[in-house]
C-alpha cells in the first residue's frame, strides 16, 4: 500500500529485573499477570512514573525518587483512586526492588492501576468496582532517542495531532490513558521519518514532545512553554529550570508559537527517559547550527553529572539505595521470596523542595 520501512519494533531486549514489587510484596517477574478483562485493559485506567536510577560512586542512586512518587500519588487522586499506599511505602518499596536485584542502573516504572475482582467482575466504565494494585517493575534502559542522541541531536516534526486540552485529560497526571495521544504523536513521526514528535496545544501554542518537556534557546535566553500548555510537569524539566539558576542562565516559562521553533538558537528535550536530547531540526529545518548548542551542552553536562552525584545537586535529589539497603526487607532464602510490606522511610530521602512549577500554570 505504502512503503513502510520503520521499525516496527524496538528489537533491543533489555536487562529486566527478576522481580516485581506488587501491593507491598516482591514476586517473580513471571508471575506479575492480569486478567484480560481487567478494567485497564479496556477503559485506560492506570496512571504510572518512569523513574531513572543512576550508577554512581556510591552505588546505584534513584534520581528524584520522592518527586516522581508524589506526582504518582498526585496523578492518583485526580483519578479518584483512593489507593493505600503512603508516599514512605512506595519510595521504600523502589529502594528494595533495586536493592534486591543486580542492576546498578535501570528504569524503574510503578504503576497504579484498576484490575479485576474475578469474585465480583464489573465490566462498565465505571471504575469504583474495581480494586486497585499497584506493581513496581524495572529494567536497564539505554537512551530513549538513541546512543548518538545525546551528542548529535534529533531530527522531529511537528505533529498533526494537539496535545490534550486541559477539560478532557488532565495531562497534569501521568494516566496510561494520555498515552494514545503520545502514541499517535510518535507513530506519525517515525513513519514519516523522523525521532519524535512535537505536539502543539489546543491553542496552536507549543505544548510538549510524546514523552518530552521541550526547552528553547534564544539570545542566550532558555524558554519553556508554561503548563497551561498542556504538558506533564516533567521532573526534569524542574532540575533545567533549578539548574539555569544556578548556571545563572536567565530563564522564562512563557507561551511559544510554533515558528519559534524554527527560529530558535538551540532547542532540547528534557524527560527521565529521554534527559537532555539536543533537537537538531525540526520539520526539516535547521535549527542554529545544527549541532548541539553551547547552552544545551552545558545544562546537559550539569545534569549529567547531578545524576552520577558528581556535582551538587540544588536539593537531595539522589536516594542512594545501597545506604537505604537497612530499611528494607533482604530477599529470602528462595531468592524471589515475598516480604511483608515495607513501611520505613527511606532514610536519606528528604521532603523534596518543588518549584512552583509544579503546579502553577506559568506566565503567559
Ligand atoms: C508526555 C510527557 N511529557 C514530559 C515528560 C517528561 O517528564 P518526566 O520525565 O518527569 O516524566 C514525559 C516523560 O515521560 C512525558 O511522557
Amino acid at each position: 500500500m505504502f512503503a513502510d520501512d520503520a521499525p516496527a519494533k524496538d528489537i533491543k531486549t533489555p536487562r529486566i529485573n527478576p522481580e516485581i514489587w506488587h501491593n507491598g510484596e516482591f514476586i517473580k517477574w513471571d508471575d506479575a499477570r492480569v486478567h484480560v478483562m481487567s478494567h485497564v485493559l479496556h477503559y485506560g485506567s492506570s496512571v504510572f512514573e518512569g523513574i531513572r536510577c543512576y550508577d554512581t560512586k556510591r552505588g546505584p542512586a534513584i534520581f528524584r525518587l520522592r518527586e516522581h512518587m508524589r506526582r504518582l500519588m498526585n496523578s492518583a487522586k485526580i483519578y479518584r483512586m483512593d489507593h493505600e499506599f503512603t508516599l514512605d511505602q512506595l519510595c521504600d518499596a523502589a529502594v528494595g526492588l533495586v536493592a534486591r536485584g543486580s542492576l546498578e542502573q535501570c528504569y524503574l516504572r510503578p504503576i497504579i492501576f484498576r484490575s479485576l475482582d474475578e469474585a465480583h467482575p464489573a465490566f462498565g466504565v465505571n471504575p469504583f468496582p474495581n480494586p486497585l494494585v499497584c506493581y513496581i517493575g524495572a529494567w536497564d534502559w539505554g537512551k530513549y532517542l538513541g546512543d548518538e542522541a545525546i551528542e548529535e541531536g534529533v531530527d522531529v516534526c511537528v505533529s498533526s495531532w494537539n496535545r490534550l486540552s486541559p477539560n478532557s485529560m488532565p495531562v497534569m497526571a501521568k494516566s496510561g490513558a494520555n498515552y494514545m495521544n503520545s502514541q499517535l504523536i510518535k507513530m506519525e513521526a517515525i513513519k514519516n521519518g523522523y525521532s519524535e514528535g512535537i505536539a502543539l496545544d489546543d491553542r496552536g501554542f507549543v505544548s510538549e514532545g510524546s514523552g518530552e518537556n521541550i526547552f528553547l534557546v534564544h539570545d542566550g535566553r532558555v524558554i519553556t512553554p508554561p503548563l497551561s500548555s498542556s504538558l506533564l510537569p516533567g521532573i526534569p524539566r524542574d532540575c533545567v529550570i533549578q539548574t539555569c539558576r544556578d548556571l545563572e542562565m536567565p530563564l522564562a516559562e512563557t507561551g511559544l508559537q510554533r515558528a519559534a521553533l524554527y527560529v530558535a538558537d538551540e532547542l532540547f528535550f528534557t524527560g527521565t527517559a529521554a534527559e537532555v536530547t539536543p533537537i537538531r531540526s525540526v520539520d526539516k529545518i535547521k535549527i542554529g547550527t545544527g549541532k548541539r548548542g553551547d547552552i544545551t551542552a552545558r545544562i546537559q553536562q550539569a545534569f549529567f553529572e547531578i545524576t552520577k552525584g558528581e556535582r551538587p545537586a540544588p536539593g537531595e535529589w539522589l536516594t542512594y539505595v545501597k545506604e537505604a539497603k537497612s530499611s528494607v526487607a533482604p530477599p529470602s532464602n528462595n531468592g524471589h521470596g515475598n516480604s511483608a510490606p515495607t513501611s520505613q522511610t527511606v532514610p536519606n530521602a528528604i521532603e523534596p523542595e518543588v518549584s512552583e512549577s509544579f503546579l502553577t500554570v506559568g506566565t503567559e
